[in-house]
């Protein structure tokens, strides 16, 4: 073990945030590194965000993720914001500068990158159109990400048509929008289809999407990760479709935030994801 001169401290601000899984991560990247610290869940309900966040200097904390629903109303205290996280309209982590000063950041669409290229090394995102579904702030994260990769068509479908339109006007080319009832006929020629809606995930209604149009070529991802397999995803795989499921997002998304706070860029060991697996429920 390192001597240190103080125990490392950072956590996850949400509400609720009892069933997140980061504290296994991180805590278990503080014994791999022979760090002494603690990563901690911190209940803090909206009217406390503002106090809470400013209190992580004073405290010593290195910085924390920020979770559901705190992602867009904690960019208020941010003395910085990265330029990603502006464009994606939310923050996921907040790391405390030398100067006491709050910096914002978003990992999500790095991390969702990152698990598509564990699975397959040969991913690209230039391969061909991607349907993505949903317009909430996983999207906008995974469609930045995309985009930025060289993504050439993104087809932005969402039941709400307003919200996917209102991410187009943002992002530009490549997003083009198109409606939730023609979304089977929407993969149509498709290199990847992405799930970022709610639907599928445990307690939500199943994702309802024909995919006789899809090439059987395409990878097929969902960022939900509890249940582990969704219908979706299941569906794919039987097909022969390549899948991802979202916990390499959960896990990817980490390892920058570890760094920023703690100067050492963690792995993602296979160790790692079966012990956060086995805390799901299949
Ligand atoms: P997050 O920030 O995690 O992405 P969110 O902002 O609540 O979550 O977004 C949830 C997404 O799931 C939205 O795209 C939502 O569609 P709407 O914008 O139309 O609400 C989508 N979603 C949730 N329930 C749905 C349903 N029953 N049918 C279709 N889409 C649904």
């Amino acid at each position: 073990m390192a001597s240190q001169d103080r125990f490392l401290l950072a956590g996850v601000m949400g509400y609720p945030v009892m069933h997140s899984r980061s504290p296994k991560l991180h805590n278990y990247w503080f014994e791999k590194h022979g760090l002494l610290g603690t990563y901690v869940p911190l209940a803090i309900q909206p009217d406390g965000l503002l106090a809470a966040l400013r209190a992580l200097p004073a405290l010593g904390f290195a910085g924390c993720n920020i979770t559901v629903p705190h992602k867009i109303a904690a960019m208020e205290a941010m003395a910085t914001i990265d330029p990603m996280a502006v464009r994606i309209g939310a923050i996921n982590c907040v790391t405390v500068q030398k100067d006491g000063s709050l910096h914002g950041t978003n990992n999500d669409g790095f991390g969702y990158l990152e698990s598509v290229r564990e699975r397959f090394a040969d991913w690209r995102a230039d391969a061909g159109p991607i349907v993505v579904l949903g317009a909430g702030g996983g999207a906008r994260a995974v469609v930045a990400a995309l985009a930025d990769a060289g993504a050439p068509e993104i087809r932005l479908i969402n039941r709400s048509r307003d919200k996917a339109e209102g991410i187009a006007r943002d992002y530009g080319a490549p997003v083009v929008v198109h409606d939730w009832a023609q979304r089977a006929e929407a993969l149509d020629g498709a290199a990847m289809l992405v799930n970022t809606t709610s639907l599928g995930m445990h307690g939500q209604p199943p994702l309802e999407i024909a995919l006789d149009r899809l090439p059987t070529q395409a990878v097929v991802s969902d960022i939900v990760y509890i249940p582990k397999e969704t219908d979706l995803l299941a569906a794919a795989r039987k097909r022969g479709n390549r899948t991802v499921n979202g916990l390499g997002m959960l896990l990817n998304q980490a390892r920058p935030a570890f760094q920023s706070w703690f100067g050492v860029l963690p792995e993602v060991t296979p160790e790692l994801r079966a012990m956060i697996e086995a805390s799901i429920p299949a």
